[in-house]
């Protein structure tokens, strides 16, 4: 079978990636791959275990075995709705400090590869162009200054329900990004080929519509229409 389209979509939290990504899919009927929400699931699995975040070889083992259902647009774990547990600043945390641990980044790995069927697929986090996809025909880094990612997640979260202080919310920002840009594994950075695009004062629209214009090049079979 020929090797599906991919479009990798990598930055730091809060840049915009979720948006644009499901925007994107939706346009061009393509798969979509969270990975970020398969960190925070392995995280949330853990804290309810009552496991010690530092115990890799425990967690790996885990995240190997996860037990995990995605039903329409809600996430199971063990059974249990969790689609609104993972998305906690506690839970992005959490996930971040399992996130740093390499076995778990392997055991998650194949998972997030099978994603990559036909008719193509949108890949949304950290390491998809530098690790998971990295011979992806379009890669996009998306960035943002860290004010505005606070500003929008904490729309985000107040949307959804989730009550949180902003002042709280840029210091965990910072504190999340620095450690996913400086840990030893499939740190938080663009790959060499990647588009870097800075969305702090471009609307969603018009990211979408600079990606969409970069898949259409790529992937000229997808069809020109972009509205740029
Ligand atoms: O994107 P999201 O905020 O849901 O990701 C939660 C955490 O999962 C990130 O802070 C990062 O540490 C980790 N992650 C990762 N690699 C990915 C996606 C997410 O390390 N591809």
């Amino acid at each position: 079978m020929a090797e599906a389209p991919v479009l990798t979509i990598d930055g730091p939290s809060g840049s915009g990636k979720g948006t644009v990504a499901a925007k994107v899919a939706q346009v061009l009927g393509w798969h979509i791959l969270d990975s970020g929400a398969l960190y925070r699931l392995v995280g949330l699995a853990a804290q309810k275990a009552g496991m010690d975040l530092s115990d890799s070889a425990a967690i790996a083992e885990m995240a190997r075995t996860l037990p995990v259902k995605f039903v329409d647009r809600k996430v199971f774990l063990d059974g249990e709705d969790v689609s609104l547990a993972i998305r906690t600043e506690t839970a992005g945390n959490n996930a971040s400090k399992v996130a740093a641990i390499p076995e778990v980044r392997a055991a998650l790995l194949g998972w997030q590869r099978d994603y990559a069927r036909p008719p193509g697929l949108v890949a949304d986090g950290r390491d998809m162009g530098t690790v998971v996809f990295p011979h992806a025909g379009v890669k996009i880094f998306l960035d943002a200054s860290a004010d505005e990612r606070a500003r929008r997640r904490y729309k985000q979260l107040k949307d959804k329900g989730i009550d949180v202080k902003l002042s709280g919310l840029i210091a965990e920002i910072e504190e999340r990004d620095h450690r996913d840009r400086n840990r030893s594994v499939a740190p938080l950075l663009p790959a060499e080929d990647a588009q870097v695009i800075d969305s702090t004062r471009l609307d969603v629209d018009t990211v979408v519509d600079r990606v969409l214009q970069a898949v259409y090049e790529a992937y000229p079979e997808t069809g020109c229409k972009s509205s740029i």
